[in-house]
């Protein structure tokens, strides 16, 4: 694991992009996997003022997000589909038809086989970029997810609805499911990219870093990745 400890959450942020824009250049076409929450927003930012200054175009680039609550449509103001168009997608050259994110409408499982097969088709994930739960989940897999899933339905846990709460209007009204890609999906990818800040990550952090590899802590598994840079701010990285 390559930990990067950053001043802070702009310079992780920053020193993010500057290794995704020089993956990308060596490879215009390539596919990436995106997740949504307030971390990568910073990294959201300075690809698309990066774009506007013309670092790289990405109209070749297919995108595959992790994850998409169940129950919401593409144009609720939850869904993770308008937060990537609001975010991101909007603002960039990337063509619609390359973009996939999980649908959390209709018949979920076959969505989750439909979801796997374009992956397979699209050749793999070759960038993944990730931000971390407080409890270590990657994506929406929760602490007892099996690590040999592929893009299935999660329960999301009692914790995680509360941190996503501060989204929703209350509670009650965030998803208890969610399409997300597995475990298996993300360690697929040929490289990642690990954004964290914050105090509240870094048990996370202590324990994706020197903890057992457990089911306990999804992210603890990223250790047997081949290829992956973790940008920390001093928070995060505090326990390190
Ligand atoms: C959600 C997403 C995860 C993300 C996590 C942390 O649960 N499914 O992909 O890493 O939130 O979000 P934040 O970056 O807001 O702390």
């Amino acid at each position: 694991m390559n930990i990067i400890l950053c001043d802070n959450y702009d310079d992780a942020s920053q020193k993010a992009y500057k290794l995704l824009l020089e993956e990308l250049k060596r490879n215009s076409s390539a596919v990436l996997g995106l997740p949504t929450g307030s971390t990568p927003l910073g990294l959201y930012k300075f690809m698309t003022d990066g774009f506007s200054e013309g670092d790289f175009s990405y109209e070749d680039i297919v995108t595959f997000n992790l994850d998409e609550y169940a129950g919401l449509s593409r144009d609720d103001p939850n869904s993770y589909f308008k937060f990537m168009m609001d975010n991101l997608f909007r603002a960039l050259d990337v063509k619609i038809e390359n973009i996939n994110i999980p649908s959390g409408l209709g018949e979920l499982e076959e969505n989750c086989r439909i979801y796997d097969k374009k992956l397979e088709e699209a050749g793999g994930i070759d960038i993944q970029i990730l931000g971390i739960g407080r409890n270590g989940h990657i994506g929406f897999n929760e602490p007892g997810t099996p690590f040999e899933l592929t893009t299935h339905i999660a329960e999301l846990s009692t914790h995680t609805r509360e941190d996503n709460s501060r989204f929703f209007t209350s509670l009650d009204e965030v998803p208890t499911k969610a399409v997300t890609l597995g475990v298996k999906s993300i360690m697929n990818a040929r490289k990642i990219i690990l954004i964290a800040v914050g105090n509240e990550k870094a048990d996370a952090l202590y324990n994706t870093i020197h903890g057992p590899v457990t089911l306990d802590c999804p992210s603890s598994i990223l250790q047997m990745h081949p290829d992956i840079t973790l940008f920390l701010d001093g928070a995060a990285g505090s326990r390190l």
